[in-house]
């Protein structure tokens, strides 16, 4: 299975949102939601993040304490009026050694969290592996090791089979594409290695075998609420040259885009696999474009100004590329032929004019390639809340609520974008 990138003029992309007036209406049983991870929300956790000091001085000791006040963020989400989640279970407090019975008391405790959503009517479906590993995972070299693939399936089998009455959407994998790279070629997550892509190809191969044997796992287990669905997450960045015109930038674009891109979609979709999957996630969030090898991204340190004057046009992440999701969403729809979730997307901005128009031009990209009949069946904004994000800490705000972090109650409050993506979700449409 091969994408093919999209061509680039290295022109801004002009706002696609809804045409003035006309209410873009979704198919009945779409899925709104929002999503977070384990080691982003929860607190308390016990993983590689454990006293991993992030940019700002940051850990995820804490977080949003979710861990705790998961009813209170039930209770968010009705007030949303979002009808799914997507969130996470950590394998590290559920298993301490290979093939351990799961702890007792964790998994009542999610499984409290599973009965909250599904009585407020909040389809759930829970990632299994969002960029952290119990630490005797760890130990043995993570997912370059294969051994990592028999231990999850084990892991797997069991929650599955403890949870299949609460759960009918199973998301093995969030991005193995990011978790790989940013493991073991940038050295940005634990880790933290740099240049190794024998192993960066490793995790990728034994997370795609594993996916598979999982996604076996559950179709068999099936869920008590209905037909079970399983897929993994792909993140899908187009990694593009500044200019056409620089071979080293082409190169180098090409290069990533084949590693990121191509060969996960072809481990994990390709030849026996292309029927293991039930669904596939997409999570996006825009483009990054190489100018004299250098990402043209905030987080590269570029200023804004720079980058505004380069005509590329950024959250505090990176660059917003709304029309390329409608193409992204055909091409990847055509390989793959799975209904789509697009499990992600979401800004980081303290402008939250940017991030409306953002949402809006990424929704209308979403509409258009469903009326040219690719299946999409939801979304998930990211995220609920204002959290811990990775090497960056709490600087990066891509929450619907803000959280205190100052505060011991973490108290949480509704952004501007939340009352406008409420209404998104109440309307199953965009006016
Ligand atoms: C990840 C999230 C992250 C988000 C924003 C995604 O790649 O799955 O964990 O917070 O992007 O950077």
């Amino acid at each position: 299975m091969d994408i093919v990138q999209l061509e680039t003029d290295g022109q801004r992309a002009e706002s696609q949102g809804a045409p003035n007036g006309k209410l873009m209406k979704f198919p009945a049983n779409f899925l709104w939601g929002t999503a977070t991870s384990t080691t982003q929300i929860e607190g308390h956790i016990n993983n590689e993040w454990t006293g991993f000091v992030a940019r700002d001085g940051s850990t995820c000791d804490i977080a949003c304490n979710s861990y705790y006040q998961y009813a209170e963020d039930v209770r968010w989400m009705s007030k949303l009026g979002v009808n799914a989640y997507r969130f996470g279970i950590e394998w590290s407090r559920l298993q301490s050694e290979p093939r351990g019975p799961l702890n007792q008391k964790e998994l009542a405790r999610y499984a409290d969290q599973l009965d909250q959503l599904n009585a407020a009517g909040i389809v759930p479906m829970v990632v299994m592996h969002h960029f952290s590993n119990p630490a005797w995972i760890n130990a043995i070299g993570g997912w370059t090791n294969s051994a990592a693939i028999p231990a999850f399936v084990d892991y797997a089998t069991k929650l599955v089979a403890a949870l299949r009455d609460r759960v009918r959407f199973w998301n093995t994998f969030n991005e193995p594409d990011t978790y790989a790279s940013c493991g073991y070629l940038i050295g940005e997550f634990p880790p933290s290695k740099k240049g190794r892509l024998d192993s960066f190809r490793a995790v990728v191969f034994n997370m795609a075998e594993a996916h598979e044997q999982v996604c076996h796992v559950i179709r068999e287990a099936g869920s008590g609420l209905g037909k079970v669905e399983v897929g993994f997450s792909k993140n899908w960045t187009y990694f593009l040259p500044y200019r056409k015109t620089s071979p080293w930038d082409v190169l180098m674009a090409a290069a990533i885009h084949s590693q990121l891109n191509g060969l996960v979609m072809k481990r994990f979709l390709g030849g026996a696999r292309k029927t293991a999957s039930t669904f596939l996630g997409v999570n996006y969030y825009g483009r990054i474009r190489f100018r004299n090898l250098k990402p043209l991204v905030p987080t590269f340190g570029f200023s804004h100004e720079e980058l505004v004057r380069l005509g590329v046009e950024c959250d505090d992440m990176l660059e917003r590329y709304p029309v390329g999701l409608e193409s992204a969403l055909q091409q990847i729809y055509q390989q793959c032929q799975l209904p789509i979730y697009i499990t992600e997307h979401g800004s980081s901005s303290s402008d939250e004019a940017f991030r409306e128009r953002d949402l809006r031009d990424n929704l209308a990209a979403v509409h258009r390639a469903m009326e040219r009949g690719v299946d999409i069946r939801g979304f998930y904004y990211w995220s609920l809340l204002d959290n811990f994000e990775w090497q960056f800490g709490y600087s990066k705000k891509f929450g619907l609520l803000s959280v205190d972090f100052k505060d011991e109650q973490r108290t949480r409050t509704m952004k501007p974008l939340a009352h406008i993506y409420r209404k998104v979700c109440l309307d199953n449409g965009m006016g």
